[in-house]
């Protein structure tokens, strides 16, 4: 197999670390001459570089090359594919994000609802400038993108690279929650296949069977009835936001037994209990700078001070798995099936052709091959579109500077609704997201 070159941009992300693990575990699926971090802040990509250096040195002596910048023309030339997992304005903004509309009782979170609108503004202009700077040095790598909010990045992108056949927008949910089918069912994740339709963080697994035809998606339901649901990748099993999160599946499944929920419905099926529940100055954004971001920079001093990974407990996850296989089978032609953004152009039969889906796909050397899904049911036709027209008009907002149509997506988004609470909310994010957002008017 032909080796690669693969550049993670966002190289100082504290998932970083996991996607390094899991490129070990799957180096047979997708070996790679050399591995390249790029990120803006050198400061914080150092200190993931530096651990990183010692993990590769011990666990992947045959990687030719590693290296680390911030010098786009280092990071990009002779590239056959990068990873897109950038932050524009970092946790401290994530934080505002979910702070404010909290302050008028509505969800606070960082892709779903108005701070999912805050982000997917600030996130627009550095991932259009990104995709221009790889495009400049290589017109034929493959660019794996799951910078968030990735259905509204996947929009603006489809907007301003029409032509871009080797751009894939991709997310990890569906595959961490198919990983808690697998382990609930006794088998392996990547043994099973999934039927499902949506948009990002918006979609539902119609069927799940194994790869000999067996359907199991009665006895997942069952079980999720019976015993309730958990997180089970190592990434996100013993986190307390996580496991609340996943047992929600039970609830929705409860209240629309037909199709198996994607974790995020939840904030738009029940906004006003989740506002409810959270705590302004704990928000998610809190518990990852305390939590997974502080576990992942002492793993690092450790591992940097003792130029070793001698008892540091680092392990592959799904997410990182999914991607590296993801890549592999776009570029060795392997024809294997995941779950990826693409143009609708009809495989939704009954949402618009433009839209931007979120569905399963063949992954071949050609690009992703997706298969039909044909038509929704109206309830699921009608959430998706009001969730569709919230999602177009925040990037109608951002290419025309408009304030009207911010205010039309936040009016239509299922979290918000009410105009005076939206207008409210969204003067507060303009405050915030100076210099960030561009100037509406
Ligand atoms: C899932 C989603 C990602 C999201 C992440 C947030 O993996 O698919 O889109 O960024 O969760 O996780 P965190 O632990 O940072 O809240
Ligand atoms: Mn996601």
């Amino acid at each position: 197999m032909e080796k690669k070159n693969l550049v993670i941009v966002g190289g100082g992300s504290t998932y970083t670390l996991g996607i390094v693990m899991s490129l070990i575990a799957e180096k047979e699926t997708l070996p790679l001459n050399k591995l390249v971090f790029y990120d803006t802040d050198a400061e914080r990509q150092e200190k993931i570089a530096k651990a990183t250096a010692v993990i590769l040195k011990e666990r992947y002596p045959e990687l030719e090359t590693f290296e680390y910048t911030t010098d786009k023309s280092k990071a990009f030339t002779d590239m056959d594919v990068a990873f897109l997992q950038i932050r524009t304005g970092g946790l401290k903004m994530r934080e505002k994000d979910e702070q404010i509309p909290l302050k008028y009782g509505v969800v606070g979170q960082e892709t779903c609802g108005p701070g999912g609108m805050a982000y997917g503004m600030r996130s627009i202009p550095d991932m259009i400038e990104l995709i221009h700077d790889i495009r400049s040095y290589t017109d034929d790598a493959w660019i794996l993108n799951y910078t968030n909010p990735a259905a509204i990045v996947a929009e603006a992108l489809q907007r301003e690279f029409p032509e871009d056949d080797r751009l894939l927008n991709i997310c990890d949910m569906p595959i961490a929650i198919m990983k808690s089918y697998a382990d609930m069912l006794g088998k392996d994740v990547w043994d099973l296949v999934p039927e499902y339709f949506g948009l990002n963080h918006f979609g539902w697994f119609t069927k799940i069977e194994d790869k000999d035809g067996t359907d199991y998606t009665e006895v997942i339901k069952e079980k999720i009835i019976n015993e309730g649901f958990v997180p089970t990748d190592e990434e996100i099993a013993n986190d307390e936001s996580w496991k609340k999160t996943f047992a929600q599946a039970r609830k929705m499944l409860m209240d629309f037994p037909e199709f198996l929920p994607n974790t995020y419905l939840q904030y738009y099926l029940y906004p006003e209990a989740l506002a409810a529940k959270e705590v302004p100055d704990n928000t998610r954004a809190r518990q990852v700078i305390n939590g997974r971001q502080r576990r992942v920079h002492d793993q690092c001093d450790h591992i940097i001070s003792t130029q070793s990974t001698e008892g540091i407990e680092l392990t592959d996850d799904v997410h990182g798995v999914y991607m590296v296989k993801a890549a592999a089978s776009l570029m060795y032609h392997m024809n294997e099936i995941y779950i990826v953004m693409v143009k609708n152009n009809g495989i939704i039969s009954n949402i618009p052709h433009d839209a931007m889906v979120e569905v399963p796909a063949m992954l071949a050397r050609s690009g992703p091959r997706p298969f039909s899904v044909g038509e929704v049911p109206t309830f699921y036709k009608g959430m998706m579109e009001n969730q569709l027209a919230y999602e177009k008009l925040v990037v109608d907002a951002y290419f025309e500077k408009s304030y009207n149509k911010a205010l039309q997506a936040l009016t239509l988004n299922r979290t918000v609704t009410d105009v005076e609470k939206a207008k409210l909310i969204l003067d507060d994010l303009i405050e915030e997201n100076k210099g960030y957002w561009p100037e509406l008017h």
